[in-house]
């Protein structure tokens, strides 16, 4: 008699085979630290970038758009270099996404000047008369809400003193005020009068925008 007249015993010897392959093809792998690269040039958001991606997922951006360069010759030479698995290490959740209705943004960082994004955003359809994406022109008249900046870095385990984190928001904050901004002519253009000497949801947006794939060129370029 076989161990298929067996259904007991069967079912228990299966159930342990597939166990075993579980635990070998899925826990195993999750344990080595050769499927978690880390890269020294691949730094965690700012304060101010952390903000803008909270943005990005509240707005649901990641509907539209994808993170991730499929290592495909199409995909390569449309956005660039592919994505590697290091250049996700601080981003919790990742946000890969599926549905491609817009280009994939991880590599837009350094594709444009601020001065597209303000444009962009507040009129997509203003750039490229066909765009199905919604106009974000509001974002310019809603502050940028830091009370809670630094204890979003530290729960993500960033690493930044209180007084990091509030050195990162001044600095953004001087940079994109600054009469010798070089976006200035656009951001004041999209940005209420009033609000113009503040953080705006809108600046930290781009600020998010420029960092992804930023640290990939980098690390090309040092290679
Ligand atoms: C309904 C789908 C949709 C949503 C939601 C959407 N987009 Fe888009 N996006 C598009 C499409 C389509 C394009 C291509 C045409 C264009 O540039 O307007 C695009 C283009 C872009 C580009 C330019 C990409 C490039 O390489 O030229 C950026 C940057 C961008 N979107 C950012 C955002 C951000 C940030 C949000 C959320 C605040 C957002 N998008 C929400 C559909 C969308």
């Amino acid at each position: 008699m076989g161990i298929n007249s067996k259904p007991v015993v069967f079912a228990v010897i299966s159930a342990l085979v597939i166990l075993v392959g579980t635990v070998v093809t899925v826990f195993v792998p999750l344990f080595m630290p050769s499927t978690q690269p880390v890269s020294r040039f691949v730094k965690p958001y700012t304060a101010i970038e952390q903000e803008g991606r909270d943005i990005y997922m509240r707005e649901g951006c990641n509907n539209c758009h994808t993170q991730t360069v499929r290592p495909l010759r199409t995909e390569v030479l449309r956005y660039g270099e592919y994505s590697k698995a290091e250049e996700f290490a601080w981003d919790r959740p990742f946000l890969w996404g599926s549905r491609r209705t817009g280009p994939d943004l991880n590599r837009i960082g350094g594709k444009y000047p601020d001065s597209w994004h303000y444009k962009h955003m507040q009129s997509p359809q203003g750039m490229f008369a066909l765009s199905n994406m919604p106009p974000y022109g509001w974002l310019a008249a809603n502050r940028l809400d830091v009370s809670n900046s630094f204890r979003k870095t530290r729960i993500l385990g960033y690493g930044y003193s209180q007084e990091q984190v509030n050195q990162q928001i001044a600095e953004y904050k001087a940079r994109v005020t600054a009469s010798g901004y070089d976006s200035k002519e656009t951001r004041d253009l999209v940005t209420p009068a009033g609000m113009r000497g503040d953080l705006t949801e809108m600046d930290a947006i781009i600020a998010y925008m420029q960092k992804l794939g930023r640290d990939v060129k980098s690390m090309e370029a040092k290679q």
